[in-house]
């Protein structure tokens, strides 16, 4: 089996590819220009999904069995300022992606979020709970979802939250070096959600994707945390005791795009279908810090 992986030069793509590939030839597709994606070393097309014809001819000419469609506009803030980014990239050019994979007749694993939700539910979120996002990042990855429902018959949509890995920029490598820089950190701890793993979403990802169980999974790590008990955690596990970590309110933070209070997915689907689930954000992040070596 080929499978396409779509933003496959991303934080979560990189992992993914290596986590496929022990079992599946993986192909790439990626706004990002060679030499830069020659580290994963196998064939990866430059492409923008949000030009339909560079996304219909590369599909035709790679032929994959299965895309995982990763590549969106994930910056949440940008999202809130520059909209008609948002919703180019994350649902029109997720429509391209359905209808060049409708050509084709294959399914698609379609990534999704927890801001999808807007939330205001006091238990983690179903996913039978009914959408409703507050951010033009969430509403435009809600719009995504909806392209894969009506245009395709075999879909996974797989939300998840908080992501961190080994490529790119993430919350624990900010935290990291915040921490060597600054005396005091101040962090929110009003926004509660669940730090998931890389790695870990990309070895469901794996056990889901030859079955035909289509439909919608919420993937996260298990419990729940804010920010700044995520922070504590980062803090400990790395031995840091120096840095002053400050508690503060998303008011006092100010960012452009609002954030939902209480973002936790129940892995409620995976649980009756699979009959398995994940394990805890706390085990993730400790063996995450353990395997940071080679970290890029
Ligand atoms: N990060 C999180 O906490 C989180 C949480 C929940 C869900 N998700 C979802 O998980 C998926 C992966 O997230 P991530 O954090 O790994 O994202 P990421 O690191 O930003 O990777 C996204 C990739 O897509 C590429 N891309 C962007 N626009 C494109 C376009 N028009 N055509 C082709 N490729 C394009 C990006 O290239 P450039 O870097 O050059 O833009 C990048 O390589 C996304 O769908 C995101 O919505 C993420």
């Amino acid at each position: 089996m080929k499978v396409l992986i779509t933003g496959i030069s991303g934080m979560l793509g990189v992992d993914l590819c290596q986590t496929l590939r022990e079992e599946y030839e993986v192909v790439g597709f990626d706004i990002k220009e060679f030499p830069s994606t020659s580290f994963l070393s196998l064939p990866v097309q430059r492409g923008d999904i949000t030009r339909i014809d560079e996304v219909k001819r590369t599909f035709g000419e790679l032929t994959p069995d299965l895309v995982v469609h990763t590549a969106a506009y994930t910056d949440v803030d940008g999202c809130e300022k520059n909209p008609d980014k948002a919703y180019k990239v994350n649902a029109l050019g997720t429509q391209n992606v359905c209808l060049a994979s409708q050509d084709l007749n294959i399914s698609v694993i379609y990534i999704s979020t927890d801001f999808v939700f807007d939330g205001n539910k006091d238990s983690p979120y179903l996913e039978f709970d009914q959408p409703h996002p507050i951010s033009i990042y969430g509403r435009s990855k809600l719009a995504g979802e909806e392209y894969v429902k009506t245009l395709l018959n075999k879909y996974f949509i797989v939300r998840t939250s908080w992501l961190y890995g080994h490529y790119g920029r993430n919350f624990v490598k900010t935290i990291l070096e915040l921490a060597s820089q600054k005396k005091e950190l101040r962090v929110v701890n009003d926004q509660v959600g669940s730090p998931t793993y890389t790695r870990d979403l990309s070895r469901k990802i794996k056990e889901l994707l030859p079955t035909e169980l289509y439909g919608i999974y919420h993937i996260t790590n298990l419990g729940s945390c804010s920010w700044y008990e995520f922070t504590r955690e980062i803090l400990k596990l790395a031995g840091i005791k120096g840095a002053q970590l400050q508690p503060i309110t998303s008011e006092e933070l100010d960012r452009p795009a609002p954030r939902p209070r209480f973002s936790v997915l129940e892995n409620y689907c995976l649980r009756l279908t699979l009959g398995n689930s994940m394990r805890n954000w706390q085990e993730a992040l400790r063996d995450y810090m353990l395997e940071r070596g080679s970290d890029t």
